[in-house]
């Protein structure tokens, strides 16, 4: 009747579709109608879970009206306990299909979609289906140009601070679908992003494009607090790594002026040629402790000698003193800001030159944790 006669032999269901809730009353009866409409037109068999923390306008009583009247629910209503982290990854546990989908309650993600992550993870052999609202045939509706930037800002700033969030061009999303494997493997249930873990974890990540659509009733729990808890995850994630390499570069320039001392001062070398020696000791001191320390187990493995990357290195340094260079001068030359802070300006124009040149394309590491013990 509802086509979950297609379970599979031991009687558990093809998909697992997680809905974590909270005050969505209004939204969900119409969610899981369309979910059924999809799954029978497919006949996928499947089960939903929802997982509501005690909802004031009861969403979960409602979810429990849809299970008694036969509708494949799962109702999980949690008492004491509030948080979109901690709620999926509860009903990733709870999950007895082959396949978890997770979505929002709101109809921001189309159910539409649910049969193709399933046909991309099975075609694919996929342990992880990010739907994508970045890439070709992707977007979103109705956004506000602050939203816009705010979305894209964040998913840059992943793709920066976390190397395993480049498996995807939407890393921020919370529509996907895990293999059963990769929904029972540990998770971190404290963390707010639980797809940025599970990009970390899986083995093989796919994406299919979707329209984010507005949402249908109510209005989004995530807030301010949720986009500085991002920001802050995201640096933890990267294991603080932007200031591990700020401190670095402190120290760099300790040494640049150590060498100066030393070579000009004390020897009497020429300046230019002591500037010179000054420059590439201190590149190499940088070098040596970003590779030892700021992007620790980065290096990607097997690949090119120790030599090369400190060649390669060079590049992040010069392209980072070009920036510096140019920017300095256009805004002190060009627009008349005053000479210190226009080099400061310079200074940070080139430390993220550095940084992202560094983190980009030198340590690109694993995107396994596991993988780099
Ligand atoms: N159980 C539970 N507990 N559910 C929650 C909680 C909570 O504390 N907070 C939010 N939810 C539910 C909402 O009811 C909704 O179904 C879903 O989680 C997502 O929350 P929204 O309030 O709709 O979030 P959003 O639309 O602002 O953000 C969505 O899009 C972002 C990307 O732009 C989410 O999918 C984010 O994960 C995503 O990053
Ligand atoms: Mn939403």
């Amino acid at each position: 009747m509802l086509g979950i006669e297609a379970m599979s032999e031991d009687g558990t269901p093809r998909l697992s579709i997680v809905i974590p809730t909270y005050n969505e009353r209004e939204n969900l009866p119409i969610l899981l109608e369309k979910i059924r409409r999809v799954m029978e037109g497919k006949g996928l068999s499947y089960e939903v879970i929802v997982v509501d923390d005690d909802s004031p306008d009861g969403t979960w009583r409602v979810a429990l009206e849809y299970a008694e009247k036969g509708y494949p629910v799962r109702v999980i209503r949690r008492m004491g306990e509030r948080g979109l982290g901690s709620a999926i990854v509860r009903g990733l546990r709870e999950a007895r299909g082959e396949y978890v989908v997770v979505m929002d309650a709101d109809l921001q993600h189309p159910p539409e979609k649910i049969p193709e992550l399933v046909e991309k993870a099975m075609e694919t052999g996929a342990d992880l289906v990010v739907a994508t609202r970045y890439a070709a045939g992707g977007g979103v509706t109705e956004w506000s140009l602050f939203r816009r930037l705010v979305s894209k800002g964040a998913t840059l700033l992943a793709h920066i601070l976390v190397p395993w969030a480049r498996r995807t061009s939407d890393p921020m999303s919370g529509f996907f679908l895990v293999h059963r494997r990769l929904a029972k493997s540990r998770v971190n249930p404290k963390s707010w992003k639980v797809l940025l873990e599970l990009l970390e974890e899986a083995e093989h990540v796919e994406e299919v494009s979707y329209v984010f659509q507005p949402r249908h009733a109510g209005k989004s729990k995530l807030g301010f607090k949720a986009m500085v808890d991002c920001v802050l995850h995201l640096l933890r994630l990267s294991g603080w790594r932007p200031f591990k390499f700020a401190f670095v570069g402190a120290t760099g320039t300790l040494v640049n002026l150590g060498i100066v001392k030393l070579l000009y001062s004390m020897y009497g070398l020429p300046y230019p040629l002591t500037l010179l020696a000054a420059f590439e000791a201190s590149l190499t001191w940088n070098y040596l402790l970003h590779d030892a320390w700021t992007f620790r187990g980065l290096r990607p493995p097997g690949a090119k000698s120790k030599v090369l990357y400190w060649l390669h290195y060079h590049v992040a340094s010069a392209g980072s003193f070009a920036a510096y260079f140019t920017l300095a001068n256009a805004l002190h030359l060009v627009l008349g800001l005053g000479p210190l802070i226009s080099a400061l300006a310079g200074i940070v124009a080139g430390f993220a030159f550095n940084y992202l040149y560094s983190s980009m394309k030198i340590w690109t590491g694993e995107h396994k944790r596991t993988a780099q013990h």
